[in-house]
């Protein structure tokens, strides 16, 4: 028997993935660039156990499908020349499957904890790999701070993976989220991206503008231009949600809270107090804050109707053993 834990932070996406270039081993059409946020996380313990007849996993306590953990444990069984069946035992500190990126935290934690059980000794990038597999933008989370995944080129996936780009301490940015409903979302992201190249008119335009919209990113990060770097965060995920709502059928991921606090954050950068929001495949906005404006954003936020409650972190570190 051997078992490991690990914890990796949730990250959100400033230049957002959405889309596959190759679904077998999960290869994004585009890159990205996030921040890992630090009081986010989730921690998974892995066991491999000769006495289990099966594989099964818990999360926050309750029994869960096992088969798609099944199917990325299988991907470190090969590689470490095992066939032990494995516990998985993961909790996440935040609501799981609402759009707060649970699964990058959670494939980034189990890639970690697996690979150690299993006794594999990967690089970072290695893990980052690894973690693509069960989730594009889990691959992002092996990192702190602010991190870029690669699209890459090859089909074997082994220039697929995230780096970091600056460290949490190098620019201490702060993110706000808002939580607008607490309930699992309806349609995840794997399934929200599977059809997009044949049903959405604009999903050509999406891919071919990505590198510029990546350049333009890396610029401003490079300058610590916040203004610049906000400008571009709130652009992309504004473009994302033109590309999932020019879908068939139109995926909406906003509720009436998530467009109010929309416009919250417009009207406090028109009263002067800088923010910028982002949001992914689900109805809760995050917004984007200069190092020690978050608390002044947190009090904004929470007096939108229909915003049930409010976070405020810093950047968070790489993922790690416990
Ligand atoms: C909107 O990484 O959850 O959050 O690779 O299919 O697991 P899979 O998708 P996932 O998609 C994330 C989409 C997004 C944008 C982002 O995080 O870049």
């Amino acid at each position: 028997m051997s078992q490991a834990s690990a914890r990796a932070h949730s990250n959100i996406a400033l230049i957002k993935y959405w889309g596959k270039r190759q679904t077998h081993l999960n290869l994004p059409a585009v890159g990205s660039i996030s921040v890992t946020l630090d009081d986010l996380y989730t921690d998974t313990t892995v066991r491999f156990d000769d006495t289990l007849d099966g594989d099964c996993a818990r999360i926050g306590g309750a029994e869960v499908d096992v088969a798609r953990f099944s199917e990325f444990v299988d991907i470190v069984r090969a590689e470490a020349g095992i066939d032990t069946r494995v516990a998985i035992e993961s909790h996440n500190n935040f609501p799981t499957g609402a759009g707060l990126a649970s699964s990058a935290s959670g494939f980034a934690a189990l890639a970690l904890a697996t690979a150690d059980a299993a006794g594999l000794d990967l690089t970072p990038r290695a893990l980052s790999i690894l973690a693509r597999r069960g989730s594009g933008s889990a691959a992002r989370s092996i990192f702190g701070g602010l991190v870029e995944m690669h699209r890459g080129i090859t089909t074997d996936g082994s220039d697929a993976f995230a780096e970091p780009m600056l460290d949490a301490s190098s620019w201490p940015l702060e993110v706000v989220v808002a939580i607008t409903d607490n309930t699992s979302k309806k349609i995840n992201s794997t399934a929200g991206m599977s059809h997009l190249d044949t049903r959405s008119d604009y999903y050509e335009a999406w891919v071919n503008r990505a590198e510029d919209d990546l350049a333009d990113m890396r610029a401003a990060i490079a300058a610590r231009d916040f203004t610049a770097v906000g400008a571009l965060s709130e652009m992309s995920a504004l473009k994302l949600h033109a590309l999932m709502l020019s879908t068939r059928p139109g995926l909406i991921y906003w509720n009436a809270a998530t467009v109010s606090a929309m416009h919250a954050v417009r009207e406090m950068r028109a009263g002067g107090l800088e923010t910028y929001f982002t949001i992914d495949a689900g109805p809760q906005l995050k917004a984007l804050c200069a190092p020690g404006q978050g608390a002044a954003v947190a009090a904004e936020l929470a007096r939108v109707p229909g915003v049930l409650d409010t976070r405020l972190t810093g950047l968070g570190p790489n993922a790690h053993l416990r």
